[in-house]
């Protein structure tokens, strides 16, 4: 019997030498090791062997059956390193090549601009109030006291929103400024406070969408950060104070600016403001075609009509607003001179900034 057992192990480690893949491999665990293979029918047939010879017999066959085992692990682990050293002196691995740049990505100049744009308003105490860009007639033009079908109006071609219920005289539209924000916003505050409204600082960023012919000068679709303060005694200085020092901010310390009468229904008195052309220094040149001055803003003090409409009693309450467009002023400070360019996704423009 124990012959037999030195044969059965020398028959399946012969097998073993000759197998080279992982197939032959597992057919030989199966043929040597599984369930009918032969050293297993030496534990099966244990009950014919002479009860005085059981003892040594079963110990030599659970040593041939361990021998195989560890025969069958290590031959595994060989053949692996065998699959490896052959892979790699087929493979070619240039360890010297420079490695892949990966492309970074970057923020569009509008929102660079807009980034700064919050950045000197918390400065000066401002917070951001996010507006609707879908509104009604009521809030872009009526509460803001532009009159219904009054030529003001033409100042915005207005985008309006197909509606199958006939909404009248207030029709649903895509905001063409941010300024009805500040009717949403006021309303906000008054509520909280009704005879006491509390003071308001914010600005209030977002897109504005109109029905222009769109050309290097014009989008349909384009930023504007509106600002409003409202409180006791703000005056138009306190405009003229903030708006310069945030000039100065955005275009240098040395900027001078300036303002100029104009007009628009929800502020009275209402303004524009200048600043020097900071290319020429204010001589003259093709951006600010001969002027001297680049227009930068709208602003004024909030009409009385308006601050009404907010839930603010103007005869106690006064306040300054202004609108201003991202894409116009990084396009001065960046030279661009088509405001196409921000939308039209061309890699070569939006990767020099
Ligand atoms: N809403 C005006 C525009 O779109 C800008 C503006 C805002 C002017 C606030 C005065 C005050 O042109």
């Amino acid at each position: 019997m124990l012959d037999k057992l030195d044969q059965i192990k020398q028959d399946a480690l012969d097998a073993l030498a000759s197998a080279q893949d992982e197939d032959a491999l597992e057919s030989w665990r199966v043929a040597y090791l599984g369930r009918s293979s032969a050293i297993m029918d030496v534990f099966k047939n244990m009950g014919g062997v002479p009860q005085e010879e059981r003892g040594a017999v079963g110990r030599a066959a659970n040593q041939v059956k361990q021998a195989l085992e560890a025969a069958f692990t290590e031959k595994t682990v060989t053949l692996r390193e065998v699959a490896l050293q052959h892979s790699l002196s087929e493979e070619r691995l240039d360890v010297t090549l420079p490695g892949r740049a990966i492309p970074r990505g970057r923020l569009h100049p509008t929102t660079q601009t807009l980034r700064e744009i919050y950045r000197v308003f918390a400065d000066m105490g401002f917070q951001i109030y996010l507006s609707r860009e879908v509104e009604t007639d009521e809030y872009n033009f009526q509460l803001l006291n532009f009159p219904l079908h009054h030529p003001a109006r033409e100042m915005q071609d207005t985008f309006h929103i197909v509606s199958e219920e006939d909404r009248g005289d207030n029709p649903l539209l895509l905001r063409a400024h941010t300024s009805p924000g500040q009717i949403h916003a006021m309303r906000e505050y008054a509520a909280t406070d009704p005879d006491n409204p509390p003071p308001v600082r914010i600005i209030l960023p977002g897109m504005c969408y109109r029905y222009e012919q769109v050309s290097a000068r014009y989008e349909s679709q384009f930023t504007q950060v509106e600002g409003l303060a409202v409180g006791h005694n703000i005056t138009f200085s306190d405009l003229k104070g903030t708006l310069s020092d945030f000039a100065r901010r955005i275009f240098g310390q040395e900027v001078r600016s300036r303002f100029r009468a104009s007009h628009f229904p929800f502020t009275e008195p209402s303004a524009e403001m200048d600043i020097e052309c900071f290319l020429c220094g204010g001589d003259g040149c093709s951006v600010c075609k001969d002027a001297g001055w680049l227009e930068i803003l709208g602003c004024g003090m909030v009409h009385p009509i308006v601050l009404e409409n907010g839930g603010y009693d103007p005869e106690r309450y006064t306040g300054f607003a202004f609108g201003m467009g991202p894409e116009r002023i990084t396009m001065l400070r960046h030279r661009i001179e088509d405001i196409r360019y921000f939308w039209a996704n061309d890699m070569r423009f939006l990767e020099q900034f």
